[in-house]
């Protein structure tokens, strides 16, 4: 059994100093308020390129704030990918809107003008442009199509923080830029969220629902804070191998299920019963939201790098897809492989096996799903991605180039191809 040399699905990305600021907070008794918020808002804010940032607790909660400050109609319809993470649209229906899905590229799982223009009705209030995966959609195009159809657009940039377009910053293209600050994306900051904005209607409703909303207690906000670390922690390659990785392996030979978290129809009846609302972006956020700030450029540049030898090494793999690397700046906070979904169970397998823990995907086909089944519009797409074709690999740079290479390996003598 491969101990040492393990590698897992995912490695939490917290910067050096967090203890130290988590322990600092707790001691100083400045959890939830206190300067390092304004701080941090005012940095992210530069960082982008926008005018003001306003976090949450959480992506969604940071959805939700995003929906409430636009302050669209009631009723208005809401254009997604049809393929992406369903809570979003399921907050937006359950602030009375109504989603309304559009069709993906198989390459990319990205949605671009052409998927988006045939779903712009008299209805239409808003498009959620979303890069999924770290990977970038053709956002100056949506952003021309919305200006022209004189729409409202939001960017979900939860798997894309960092991300530029010719140079410009995801999340500053449209209205309001969306972005998750959880621990398996690229920018944890003990959780949490953040909208991004330059319209100055937004940014005054924003501040004025988050000032009205109630911040978590301090012992729920340490309490979260200390089990993203002990995560940072158990996601160490070295200690990986040692604690996680054996009992996956346990699990495996046990015909168990290989400890994923729930998807789909269950995830969204979870979320559902969480009574989901804005809160507020603590004080402890902050302060390792202020410390990411230094780090996330040069973080996302090893993700890229890790990223670029497996795609190197998996080109001439027959029946595996590796992410469409075209459009640009891709930044791989997940790496996707696409292979026959009859397949994907037997590669997870042979990977874990080999010292390589692999992910199911989080995202899925939201027409499937029950609370967006009787939507008028999901009967009519034309290439449903399936999520069980999906496996994500982690390729953050905590992981040394040669267990990438010996990941690329892995999956060739899989395919039955010769290693390189
Ligand atoms: C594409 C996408 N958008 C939004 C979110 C919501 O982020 P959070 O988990 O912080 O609520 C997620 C979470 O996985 C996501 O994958």
């Amino acid at each position: 059994m491969a101990i040492i040399g393990s590698v897992p699905r995912r490695c939490v990305n917290l910067p050096p100093g967090s203890l130290m600021k988590l322990v600092g907070s707790v001691i100083g008794k400045k959890v939830q308020d206190g300067p390092a918020i304004e701080e941090f808002y005012r940095k992210m804010a530069n960082w982008l390129g926008a005018s003001r940032v306003f976090g949450a607790a959480s992506g969604r909660s940071a959805f939700q704030l995003a929906l409430e400050a636009l302050g669209l109609e009631k009723g208005a319809e809401i254009i997604f990918p049809v393929f992406t993470f369903p809570v979003m649209p399921l907050v937006a229906k359950l602030l009375g809107y109504q989603p309304v899905f559009c069709d993906v590229d198989l390459q990319t799982y990205n949605s671009g003008p052409e998927h988006i223009e045939s779903k712009i009705t008299d209805k239409t209030g808003a498009v959620l442009a979303t890069h999924l995966f770290g990977q970038p959609c053709p956002i100056e195009q949506i952003a021309e199509l919305t200006r022209q159809r004189n729409i409202r657009l939001m960017e979900d940039c939860a798997h894309a923080c960092g991300v530029r377009v010719n140079g410009q910053q995801v999340g500053t293209f449209g209205d309001i830029g969306i972005f998750s600050f959880a621990e398996g994306k690229n920018m944890p900051c003990f959780g949490g969220g953040a909208i991004a904005t330059s319209d100055d209607q937004i940014a005054e409703r924003a501040a004025a629902i988050l000032k009205d909303a109630k911040m978590p207690t301090a012992d729920a906000i340490t309490k979260k804070a200390f089990s993203v670390w002990a995560k940072w922690f158990l996601t160490r390659p070295s200690v990986f191998g040692t604690t996680a990785y054996p009992a996956l392996r346990l699990k495996l030979l046990l015909g168990q299920p290989l400890m994923d978290s729930a998807v789909g129809n269950e995830l969204l009846e979870d979320f559902e019963k969480s009574n989901p609302q804005i809160s507020p972006f603590s004080n402890l956020q902050a302060e390792i939201g202020l410390l990411q700030l230094d780090h996330i450029d040069s973080f996302n540049e090893g993700a890229r790098r890790n990223a670029g030898i497996l795609t190197g090494m998996l080109k001439d793999v027959p029946g595996i897809q590796a992410p469409d690397t075209v459009e640009g700046d891709h930044i791989y906070v997940y790496y996707p492989l696409t292979l026959d979904p009859a397949k994907r169970d037997d590669l997870r397998n042979y990977l874990l096996k080999n010292g390589f823990d692999s992910k199911t995907s989080d995202m899925s086909d939201c027409s499937e799903l029950k609370p967006f089944q009787k939507t008028e519009t999901s009967g009519d797409r034309q290439n449903p991605p399936k999520e069980a074709s999906i496996l994500e690999i982690c390729v953050y740079p905590v992981i040394p180039q040669t267990e990438m290479r010996r990941l690329g390996n892995t999956i060739r003598t899989w395919a039955g191809l010769v290693t390189v």
